[in-house]
């Protein structure tokens, strides 16, 4: 009831900032996972002006991998569609819920190209992705659904960011109320305050919301022991890969950013590394002193 109780406090407090932000939020898990409809409720309880497209069906893994939607040849995850629905459909309740029977990368696009300016009449201002079930440290990014439509977000231009959690599971998001104390929903609710306080930072800003052509890799660790409350949480700046000649930004004390995988295990840690969207890799020191700019708000040194 605690968690509830700040989760919802949050909230009210970011709505002042999101002023109508509009934002597409996607994933590589499936458009009917806990962790993306828990997401879904409370960035529209905060006041944003946002739009679920995401896969048919579990796609995690799958990259960049792309293609044209197709019929549905089994049913949707948790029967949420049944066999033979469109390659693209909505929630019968709540249009805004959208399904692509297709790969992450089709899912963002379908919801920048296709749903933001049937919703929007524009653009959205953001893409969302994940938070992922499972964490995406280091090389990993290469094969990650969720860094693959954020990534593409980024390459069609609109400011993106993937976020993924070590703790949680695939489960369907019926399970938010009808198992609300399950370790499953306690995580989704625990990174979706995280993605939300992330969010309403990077937004607390003038200016293009991120550079072009780059997009920001967010891992959450476990939220076992001591990380069971999001306040417990620090948001550290971060490199994908090592690499002893990288001059990184100045920053606590160095210009040598921890890689993901050092930092992560390292307490209650949020990783936030910025990456180019075309190769995956990490980007200049002057690229990650404009985000560090942006989210010096919430940023802390390990
Ligand atoms: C989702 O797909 C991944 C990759 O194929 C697999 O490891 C995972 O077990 C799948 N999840 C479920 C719930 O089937
Ligand atoms: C937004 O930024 C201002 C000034 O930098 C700060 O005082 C305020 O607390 C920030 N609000 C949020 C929601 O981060
Ligand atoms: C850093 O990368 C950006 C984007 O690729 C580029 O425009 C800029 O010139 C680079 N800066 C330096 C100092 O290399």
């Amino acid at each position: 009831m605690k968690l509830f109780t700040s989760v919802y406090l949050s909230l009210a407090l970011a709505t002042l900032a999101s002023a109508q932000t509009k934002i597409v939020l996607t994933n590589d898990d499936g458009w009917a996972v806990a962790q993306i409809r828990a997401e879904y409720n409370a960035l529209k309880a905060a006041g944003y002006n946002v739009i679920l497209s995401a896969p048919a069906s579990n796609k995690s893994g799958t990259g960049s991998s792309t293609a044209t939607p197709t019929t549905l040849s089994d049913s949707c995850e948790f029967n949420t569609c049944s066999k033979g629905a469109p390659a693209v459909g909505a929630d019968p309740s709540d249009a805004r819920l959208n399904y692509v029977n297709a790969f992450p990368v089709d899912s963002a696009r379908y919801g920048i190209q296709t749903l933001s300016p049937k919703f929007f009449n524009s653009l959205p201002d953001l893409v969302i992705s994940g938070s992922n079930i499972g964490s995406n440290l280091g090389s990993t990014v290469l094969i990650s659904g969720t860094v693959g439509a954020a990534s593409e977000a980024a390459l069609e231009g609109i400011p993106s960011i993937a976020f993924s959690g070590a703790s949680g599971s695939q489960v369907s998001y019926t399970t938010l109320t009808s198992q609300s104390t399950a370790s499953s929903t306690v995580s989704a609710n625990i990174y979706t305050s995280l993605v939300l306080k992330f969010t309403a930072a990077l937004l607390n800003n003038s200016g293009p919301i991120l550079p072009d052509g780059i997009s920001l890799n967010v891992n959450f660790a476990s939220t076992s022991g001591k990380c069971n409350t999001a306040s417990a949480f620090k948001f550290v700046l971060t490199r994908i890969n090592s690499d002893s000649k990288a001059v990184d930004v100045s920053t606590c004390g160095t210009t040598k950013l921890p890689t993901e995988s050092s930092a992560i295990n390292r307490g209650c840690i949020a990783t936030v590394s910025v990456f180019d969207a075309s190769t995956k890799g990490d980007v200049n020191a002057s690229t990650q002193a404009v985000v560090l700019n942006k989210l010096k708000s919430i940023l802390t040194c390990l």
